[in-house]
């Protein structure tokens, strides 16, 4: 039997679990297009595996010996990330004290993930897409054109199209990243993935500390029944709070009351009149939210399914960078262990 119809199976492949339909058919389109060079979009909402899903296909494509380089678009500020794509010669600019390679020079041979790709300065984007036709580009003070064999994974946990609308994306550059894209759904259409992954990353906690904890039949449905606006990730978070705070068995307690607190109000509802653009509408639910939130914009971003800095520069649109800065100081919200961080237990 071909080994990756095996792993399909099996409810996994590579190191993505998950046996709802559309998974399976995320690790066909995944299989198909590792190999080849083609560029891919990922398009899914934060924390559904994108990052995952272009690791793996680094990792079962040729070039899984060469370096795999994530960059996040929205994390590196608009004056840095040109001259940390594509490199800087010595004094190209003040404080460019000697030559920096680019992303595209370090990854040469490999795979450049580029992650929210809809928050690249509109410029740059001009300039990336030059680098997809040609293969080759400059470093930020040089006329030296520089070939590079790099392979373009793109993502964005924003619908391209009304970015596209809105100005955000360039509609050349879209259609350059769009020769391959994948959708990858939101957990919380994927049933019993749900369940799964759960008793997947409890076993790692076991194991990594050699415990024997277990969750409840209650527990398990009670995460079921959740709406993951944090997808993978916020689960994942989840079960680590759990697993820190439970002794031997997680029941439904130690999922935690806080947990209860970031579902969106029932009945809190938008009526929205059919006629009204998108960019409205998107103005419109980003107000509700923080509304909802009481202004706490990593509360808000978390349920909207953006990065802070999206709805950072969101609010810099509408000018209202400022409104609700004071908010934040008031956020009662711990940041969410990040997986390579559980702290070190006793075992
Ligand atoms: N299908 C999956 N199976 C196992 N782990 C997953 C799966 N999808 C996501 N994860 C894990 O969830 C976390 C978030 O995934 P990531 O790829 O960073 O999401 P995104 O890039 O869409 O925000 C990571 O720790 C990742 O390993
Ligand atoms: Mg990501």
């Amino acid at each position: 039997m071909n080994p990756i119809l095996e792993l399909q199976d099996a409810g996994r492949f590579g190191r993505m679990l998950g046996m709802a339909p559309a998974m399976q058919k995320l690790y066909h389109h995944v299989a198909r297009v590792a190999p080849t060079d083609a560029t891919v979009l990922l398009l899914g909402e934060s924390g559904t595996g994108k990052e995952l899903a272009a690791q793996t296909i680094h990792a079962l494509s040729l070039r899984h010996n060469q370096p795999f380089l994530p960059v996040n678009c929205g994390a590196i500020s608009p004056q840095l990330i040109e001259s940390e794509i594509f490199g800087h010669e010595k004094g190209s600019f003040t404080g460019a004290e000697r030559q920096h390679k680019g992303y595209f020079e370090r990854a040469n041979g490999g795979t450049l993930f580029l992650d929210e790709i809809t928050e690249m300065p509109i410029d740059l984007q001009v300039k990336l897409l030059r680098v997809l036709e040609s293969g080759s580009f400059m470093r930020i003070g040089s006329a030296q054109e520089i070939a590079c064999d790099v392979r373009v994974i793109a993502a964005s946990n924003r619908d391209p199209e009304p970015a596209v609308a809105e100005g955000k994306l360039r509609l050349d550059l879209y259609h350059r990243l769009n020769v391959f894209p994948i959708f990858i759904p939101p957990l919380r259409e994927r049933g019993e993935d749900i369940a799964l992954l759960a008793q997947h990353f409890l076993e790692e906690l076991n194991a990594a500390y050699g415990t024997p904890k277990v969750m409840t039949p209650e527990a398990l449905a009670c995460l079921t029944s959740r709406s993951w606006p944090g997808n993978v990730r916020e689960l994942r978070n989840h079960i680590q709070r759990a697993y820190i705070l439970a002794d031997q068995t997680i029941g439904v307690a130690a999922l935690g009351a806080d947990f209860e607190e970031r579902e969106p109000a029932k009945g809190a509802t938008l009526a929205v009149p059919v006629g009204t653009s998108l960019a409205e509408v998107d103005r419109q639910i980003i107000f509700a939210t923080l509304d909802l939130c009481d202004g706490v914009k990593k509360r808000a971003a978390a349920i909207l399914g953006i990065s802070l800095k999206t709805l950072y520069n969101r609010l810099e649109e509408y000018g209202l960078a400022e409104r609700l800065t004071e908010a934040d100081s008031e956020d009662s919200i711990p940041p969410p262990l990040d997986e390579k961080e559980v702290p070190n237990l006793p075992a």
